[in-house]
């Protein structure tokens, strides 16, 4: 099966029957398994070591999947050094999560729908000099608070673990963490860094993703690979 390039598409939203799509519905039903002894997994994030290992394209694909079972669903572009979700959704960033936690906007004037039936949007809004205490920062508590109220699952796209250290600041309002690692481009130690900068901070991993996007470019095969509780 050929897909089209990659960029400005998501497949679970454009092909929900093809075998990728399927492994995105794979990886929800194991976040769900995931949580059998514990809470419900109703907060999520998606980590990487480093950029471009898949990230952006995990959460959202994931993001549609839940949608697309009838879940009310949140996805919020917590990247705020490089934000992307507002591209990908096609959606402008003019406001967005850095305008609503400065103050400068209202929550019902930020969250957007998208063209995803039950997935709603909040991207990054304007690039702030401060974007790790932002994301820390009691508004944000509080708004977490206020968002779990009204969404089945809400997920945050992030910066990579190893650059700085906002993730691990989102990661304190996720029940779960998804490691999305590429393989055969990321060196086993920075991945072991990542996991480790996650536990310090007491990160709830749930699994990993094998992302080999290398393997077959022209194809844009994805392949998944859910690694239980690690
Ligand atoms: N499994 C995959 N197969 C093909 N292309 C992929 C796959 N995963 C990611 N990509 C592409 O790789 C690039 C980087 O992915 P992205 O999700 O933006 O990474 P990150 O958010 O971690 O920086 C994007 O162009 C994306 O479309
Ligand atoms: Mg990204």
């Amino acid at each position: 099966m050929r897909q089209q390039s990659s960029e400005n598409h998501l497949v679970t939203q454009v092909n929900p029957k093809s075998p990728i799509s399927e492994s995105y519905r794979v990886l929800r039903t194991n976040i769900q398994f995931s949580a059998i002894d514990d809470h419900s997994v109703q907060v999520l994030m998606v980590a990487s070591a480093k950029s471009g290992e898949g990230k952006t394209t995990t959460v959202s694909n994931l993001a549609v999947t839940y949608a697309q079972e009838g879940k009310k669903v949140l996805l919020i572009d917590g990247d705020l050094r490089k934000p992307s979700l507002h591209q990908l959704f096609q959606q402008t960033n003019r406001v967005g999560l850095t305008s609503l936690l400065c103050g400068q906007q209202l929550l019902q004037e930020v969250i957007r729908d998208t063209n995803v039936d039950n997935l709603s949007l909040i991207t990054s809004g304007p690039i702030p000099p401060n974007p790790s205490e932002i994301l820390g920062s009691q508004r944000m508590v509080a708004l977490l608070a206020e968002l779990r109220e009204t969404y089945d699952v809400i997920l945050f796209d992030t910066p990579p673990v190893l650059a700085v250290t906002d993730s691990a600041i989102i990661s304190s309002y996720c029940d779960g963490v998804i490691l999305v690692v590429h393989a055969g481009k990321v060196k086993k130690g920075l991945v072991a860094k990542a996991k480790s900068n996650l536990d310090h901070v007491k990160a709830k991993l749930l699994g990993v993703v094998l992302n080999n996007n290398s393997r077959n470019k022209s194809n844009d095969d994805y392949y998944f690979y859910y690694g239980g509780n690690e």
